[in-house]
């Protein structure tokens, strides 16, 4: 059975910031179900509480002199949890503080994490007595992972293989030079074809430097980060390594997000019958406080209220959405600026529009179902998992043409794919475009047989792990036969 050693920085529903933590939810299980025997490393921020799992052994980091200890779930025993309280469990996001400034130690913290992760790679944790074939590190918290590895190669240690996944490149996790010593790594490895980034140093590329294997979450982005306008100085890197970075769709949760038994929502609904959308509707209007109207058109935006995510375009067309009678509800957090000013249009029309700065699991759901369309003019999105969720939701998405949006909704008047259509789609990440899709999303709405044939459409997609889960399966396969020199397929039934 093949081993896989699982490593990220959050993972849902014990901690989550955004999508990398879905997407630790879900895909390893899945992966398990194929037949992976994965595990997952990830650091202890306080959830769950510590009654609900067991101590399984300490680890000692090289060099640092940190215990640290390793507990698991009971019922979930692959999830290894990463317990040092003076790096983890802090008042503060995985990544920053109660004010929103990142830890001024996360070089230290994750590299902690990465260095467990080796620990556990090399067969070195007697505790567990288990050692993987193959390590899969996910984002810039992990991307030490690969280089130490490849340091322990040096001296002529056997190691397994690595696949190192990007899920934003946009986050770099970049340190000054100086970071290097206390971290014990060995200076000679900072120059451009190692550690250096645009003078500094910087976990992301050595994740993308060392790994045996690169993927990243959607085939499109796969593509754009290869170049200049989407590789955030990355792409010649990239580029490079083009023959071994793939581009492999994220899948979602269906069964936490699934409209036909979420216990978030006030009623339930399926593709086949969905009245329990309209009360879905109403309630999410009655609660906030806007206009109880059935006829009108309602659009949500679930976000990190950040410029990635197109938010200051919504700002900019906002006046004129709500002029024409649109409502719009906005649940998110990030740039006070952003913030600020969508509280003050909320504020100015209060019967149309609500905004919400918070991090609310329930209330992401309900405006996913009672909506009747989703904001998502993300100028890049490297996968994108709120689209689905709409999608299989029955409100339909507005997105831009880019990464995991782009190879997700396919436009209702994309004529040459009319059994597709699922959502919008515009070009140009700028105002009037995204202006543009929305009235044209409206109009549609003004046309319930048709907006009814686009919602089927939409809800009857397959956005499951089952696909995707495969293809990762397959890849640790190729990676291994990789390095071994040889070719193993992995087991027929698959
Ligand atoms: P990203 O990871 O770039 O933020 P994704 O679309 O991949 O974007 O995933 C975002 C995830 O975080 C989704 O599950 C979304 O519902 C959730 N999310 C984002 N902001 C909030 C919020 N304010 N409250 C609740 N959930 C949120
Ligand atoms: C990142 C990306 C998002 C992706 C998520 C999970 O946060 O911004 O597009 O869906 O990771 O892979």
């Amino acid at each position: 059975m093949l081993r896989t050693l699982f490593v990220l920085s959050e993972m849902a529903p014990y901690s989550k910031t955004g999508g990398l933590a879905d997407v630790g939810g879900a895909l390893p299980l899945v992966l398990g179900q194929l037949g992976v025997d994965v595990r997952v490393l990830l650091p202890y921020y306080g959830r769950p509480a510590l009654h609900d799992l067991r101590w399984c052994c300490t680890v000692n980091v090289p060099y640092t002199g940190e215990t640290t200890e390793l507990w698991s779930l009971a019922e979930r025993p692959q999830v290894l949890f990463l317990r040092y309280p003076a790096y983890y469990e802090r008042d503060g996001s995985p990544y920053q503080d109660a004010q929103g400034e990142d830890w001024s130690d996360n070089d230290r913290r994750f590299a902690s994490l990465n260095r467990v992760a080796v620990e556990i790679a090399q067969g070195r944790v007697s505790g567990l007595n288990w050692r993987p074939d193959i390590v899969h590190a996910n984002d810039w918290q992990t991307g030490l992972i690969p280089y130490l590895l490849d340091l322990e190669s040096r001296i002529g240690a056997t190691r397994p293989a690595t696949l190192f996944t990007i899920h934003n490149l946009a986050y770099q996790g970049r340190f000054a030079p100086s970071a290097m010593a206390p971290l014990h790594l060995p200076a000679a490895d900072f120059h451009w074809l190692g550690t250096e980034l645009y003078g500094a140093f910087s976990f992301m590329k050595a994740g993308l430097t060392y790994s045996d294997q690169l993927t990243t979450v959607s085939p499109t982005y796969a593509q754009e980060i290869q170049t200049s306008a989407f590789g955030m100085g990355l792409e010649g890197l990239l580029q490079t390594r083009s023959a071994h970075l793939s581009g492999i769709l994220n899948g979602i949760d269906a069964i936490h997000w699934n409209p036909g038994a979420d216990p978030y929502l006030p009623a339930h609904y399926s593709l086949q019958d969905r009245l329990g959308k309209a009360q879905c509707k109403s309630q999410l209007q009655s609660s906030l406080g806007l206009y109880p109207d059935p006829e009108v058109f309602l659009l949500g935006m679930i976000s990190r209220l950040v410029e990635q995510k197109g938010t200051d375009m919504v700002l900019d067309i906002l006046p004129d959405l709500l002029r024409r009678g649109m409502q719009v509800v906005v649940l998110g957090s990030g740039d006070k600026f952003y913030e600020r000013q969508l509280l003050e249009m909320a504020a100015a029309y209060p019967a149309q529009m609500a905004t919400r700065i918070a991090f609310d699991e329930g209330l992401s759901h309900h405006i996913e179902a009672g909506a009747d369309a989703f904001l998502m003019p993300s100028r890049f999105e490297p996968c994108g998992l709120n689209q689905m969720y709409s999608l299989r939701y029955g409100t339909l998405p507005i997105v831009h043409r880019t990464g995991g949006l782009a190879d997700t909704v396919t436009d209702a008047d994309d004529f040459r794919h009319p059994s597709q259509c699922n959502g919008f789609v515009f070009d140009n990440p700028q105002s009037d475009a995204l202006h543009h899709a929305v009235l044209r999303a409206e109009a549609l709405f003004r046309q319930p047989a048709l907006w009814s044939h686009l919602q089927d459409q939409a809800m009857a997609g397959d956005y499951s792990w089952q696909h995707s889960a495969r293809a990762y399966f397959q890849l640790y396969y190729e990676v291994l036969a990789r390095r071994a020199g040889g070719h193993s397929a992995p087991p027929a039934r698959h």
